[in-house]
Parts: C-alpha cells; structure tokens; sequence
C-alpha cells in the first residue's frame, strides 16, 4: 500500500470512492452519504486544505484523510467557539489545523493505516494546535480512540452535541507540530 498526498482536485476525482470509504468506514445510510459528499466537495476549497491517501498496489482507496485551517463562519468551528471559555478559545482556535475526516475502509483497519495517514497529515497541517471530533465511545475499545490517545491528544470537550445530531462527541485536541520523540523515551507512542 502506498500513501500520497492529494491535492484538492485528487480528491474530487476519487469523490465516489471517497464516499465509498468514508460510508464503510462510518457505517452510514445512503441518504447521510449524499448530503456528506457535497459538503466533502465544498471542503476542498477551504484555506490550508491538506489531504493524503492510502492507494493498494492495484490503485484501489483504501483510507483517507483531509483536514483545513479552522476559522470562524465555518459551521464546525463556530459550534465548537461556542462551547468554549474565553481561555480555551484563545488556546486552541487561535491558529488551528481541523482534521475533518480520517477513515481507513473496515477491511484494510489494524494495519497502521490510519497512523500513518494522521501522522503524515500533521506533518503537513499548518498551525499552532489541531482538533477534532470523535464519537465517545470505549477508549480501550474504539480503534479511533486508542489512536488519537497515542498521538497524544486530549479532552478538549467532552459529549458534546451538535445541532441535528443526537450522538455524543468528544472534541479533542493536541499542539503543533507533531514532535515524535526516541521510542525509549516514550513508550506510549510504540507503533506511530
Ligand atoms: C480510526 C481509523 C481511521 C484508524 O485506522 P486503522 O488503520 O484501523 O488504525 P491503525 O492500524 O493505525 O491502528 C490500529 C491498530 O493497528 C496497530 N498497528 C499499527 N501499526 C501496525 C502495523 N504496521 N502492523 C500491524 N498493526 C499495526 C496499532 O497498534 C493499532 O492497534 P490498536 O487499535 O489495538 O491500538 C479506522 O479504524 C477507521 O476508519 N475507523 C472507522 C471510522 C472512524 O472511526 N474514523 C474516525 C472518526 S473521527
């Protein structure tokens, strides 16, 4: 398997596999993938857009991953400022990287796929802090989980609710760059 970086307009020419990977991965209804596509079209436009891919040898899409500058009138960043104290505003929506989606298809997860998706990412994110958003859920558990604790990030929010979605989310965050220290001195991070 090979991993690539995408430019905004490698990803509208993969939409459909995009959507494919991301409805397999999230395990959505076809109707909630529809109205996720157009938006995913529209995302590539946003300033410090970055993408990056996992292709197998035969070309096929086996995970990816996109993230932009998070700024206010952005549906996503003003839901979350919303919540937010003056204190943790400033700390981190000042300069920050979004990772909007990371999905590896079911089939290809457990492999370090994702970790070196968000690791390559981050490499390429510009600002001085990154967030996103997880469904809560078991985190000795979910595989999301057990990645973003690795690539140490922390509570942020926590079941948070946005608009029209009865799930709960935890809001997570960590800073910029991505600093990998020797395995001997961190062995939480064995495996990034
Ligand atoms: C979350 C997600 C992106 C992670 O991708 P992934 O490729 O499954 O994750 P990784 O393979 O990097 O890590 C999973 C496991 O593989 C192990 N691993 C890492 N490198 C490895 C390698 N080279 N060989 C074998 N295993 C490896 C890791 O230790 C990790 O083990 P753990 O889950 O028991 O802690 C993916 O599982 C996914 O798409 N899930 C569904 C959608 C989702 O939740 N997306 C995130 C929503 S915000």
């Amino acid at each position: 398997m090979r991993l690539v970086a995408w430019q905004p307009d490698d990803l509208l020419r993969r939409l459909d596999d995009v959507v494919s990977v991301y409805g397999e991965a999230m395990g959505y209804r076809q109707e909630l993938l529809q109205t996720r596509r157009g938006y995913i079209g529209a995302h590539v436009r946003r300033a410090g857009f970055r993408a990056v891919a996992t292709l197998t040898t035969d070309g096929r899409l086996a995970g990816f991953g996109y993230g932009y500058t998070s700024g206010p009138g952005q549906w996503w960043h003003d839901q979350v400022r919303s919540a937010l104290d003056d204190q943790a505003r400033r700390r981190w929506l000042a300069d920050c990287f979004e990772v909007v989606e990371l999905h590896v298809r079911p089939v290809a997860q457990g492999h370090g796929v994702g970790a070196r998706q968000l690791r390559a990412l981050l490499a390429m994110a510009e600002g001085d802090t990154v967030l996103l958003s997880t469904p809560e859920a078991d985190e000795r558990k979910s595989r999301a989980w057990r990645l973003y604790r690795r690539f140490g990030f922390e509570d942020v929010l926590r079941d948070f609710l946005f608009p029209g979605d009865e799930r709960k989310f935890a809001i997570l965050g960590r800073g910029l760059p991505l600093v990998e220290r020797p395995v001997e001195e961190a062995p939480g991070i064995v495996g990034i």
